[in-house]
């Protein structure tokens, strides 16, 4: 898209979505207005760095509230819509999947809704050239075994409340173009790591633990396998996949970086002993405890259409991806401090809040 666009981000202010935001920003002249809900996952100075730009709005608006979200479409006018608004954590989604139910599913619904009106009165070029890019995960198809990968084919089998309404939603959006016309596109996408992670999740939380002295706990025996990609590949792929990817069709992203949960454990711990040599060996740290109930054993990525079809492949390896992500969060105290002390939340209202672009 190379004329100025408005490209419309749900759950802006999270990890992936203020990656999203940021590359919008620096690297496109299009404008984004970035709408977000500010749970505990999002944080507003994790887009500090772009969120003075003419070219960004901000929006504190519930996904899940239909009025608020027909505003926004009727007053910004987008020319695309990308939805990552979600409750993300899988152990959150254990002992509380009401959250997830209801963002995840009801405000997909709400938004595919807001998006179907806004279209059906559009005309011409931006009626023609509207998009709505779901962005999903790869915990939809449930659990591999020792072999194979996920494709663009393969079952839904989500095992998890999260990746149950994951799916839930992937479902909404294909039914909204089936029935409707809605030009959607949809993509499912493996374990993100990088800056800006929510110490919540596996690398950000390891990091900052080992860093801090305190036990690094490992779930099972830690032969659980993930495939990781950095995050900036895959905000990459997003912009890729919404300017030229195929109406209605969906699109899997990942890294070709199996990994298991204790090679990345070691892996962060051998990156710090070389980088903060006072806290060696952090390896000792290393704490086996309860497994998670439900834990899907291995996911693995089949990135072949994207990289056939559009020409994305990922720029990171993931040694060279989490040296980066480890350098990060040691030279980003403040971005540390506002997260593990809580005042994240309090920046909304003394800094960023702007309606207009
Ligand atoms: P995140 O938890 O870091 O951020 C989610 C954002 O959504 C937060 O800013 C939060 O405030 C906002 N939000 C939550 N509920 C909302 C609501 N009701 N209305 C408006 N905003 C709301 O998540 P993430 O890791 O950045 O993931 C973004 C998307 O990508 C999600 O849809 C997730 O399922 C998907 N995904 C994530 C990964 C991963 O590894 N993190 C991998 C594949 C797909
Ligand atoms: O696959 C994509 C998914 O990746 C996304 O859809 C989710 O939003 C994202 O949270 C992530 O889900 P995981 O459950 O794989 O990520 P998490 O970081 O929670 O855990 C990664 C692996 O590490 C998993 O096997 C569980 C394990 N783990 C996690 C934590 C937080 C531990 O062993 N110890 C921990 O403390």
């Amino acid at each position: 898209m190379r004329r100025m666009k408005t490209i419309l981000v749900t759950g802006g202010a999270g990890f992936i979505g203020s990656a999203v935001i940021r590359q919008f920003i620096n690297d496109t002249p299009h404008r984004v207005v970035n709408i977000d809900k500010l749970t505990y996952a999002g944080n507003l100075q994790s887009l500090a760095p772009v969120s003075t730009s003419p070219r960004y709005a901000f929006e504190k608006v519930d996904i899940c509230d239909a009025a608020e979200v027909a505003r926004v479409f009727r007053e910004h006018q987008p020319d695309a819509v990308m939805h990552l608004a979600a409750e993300s954590h899988v152990d959150r989604s254990i002992t509380g999947p009401a959250a997830f139910i209801q963002t995840n599913i009801v405000g997909t619904y709400t938004l595919l809704e807001a998006a179907r009106q806004y279209w059906n009165g559009l005309d011409g070029d931006k009626k023609a050239g509207f998009r709505f890019h779901h962005i999903s995960t790869d915990e939809v198809y449930g659990s591999l075994g020792d072999d194979g990968f996920f494709t663009e084919e393969t079952a839904y089998e989500p095992n998890s409340p999260y990746s149950a309404s994951k799916a839930s939603s992937d479902h909404l959006v294909r039914a909204w173009h089936h029935t409707y016309g809605l030009p959607v596109v949809t993509t499912n996408c493996s374990n993100n790591y990088g800056p800006y992670h929510f110490p919540e999740k596996l690398i950000p939380l390891m990091i900052l633990n080992a860093c801090n002295g305190k036990p690094l706990p490992i779930y099972g025996k830690g032969d659980n396998i993930r495939d990781w990609l950095y995050v900036d590949d895959h905000a990459r792929a997003l912009r890729t996949v919404l300017e030229r990817g195929r109406l209605g069709e969906t699109y899997n992203i990942g890294g070709w970086n199996e990994k298991t949960n204790l090679e990345v454990v070691d892996a962060i711990c051998a990156i710090l002993d070389e980088l903060r040599p006072q806290g060696a060996p952090h390896a000792r740290l290393k704490t086996y405890v309860p497994d998670r109930p439900g834990h899907d054993k291995r996911y693995a990525i089949d990135a072949g259409k994207i990289e056939r079809e559009l020409g994305w492949k990922p720029l990171e390896t993931f040694e060279t991806g989490l040296r980066k992500t480890v350098e990060w969060y040691l030279a980003n105290d403040d971005w540390v401090r506002g997260v593990t002390s809580g005042e994240y939340q309090n920046w909304v209202e003394q800094n960023y809040t702007n309606r207009s672009l």
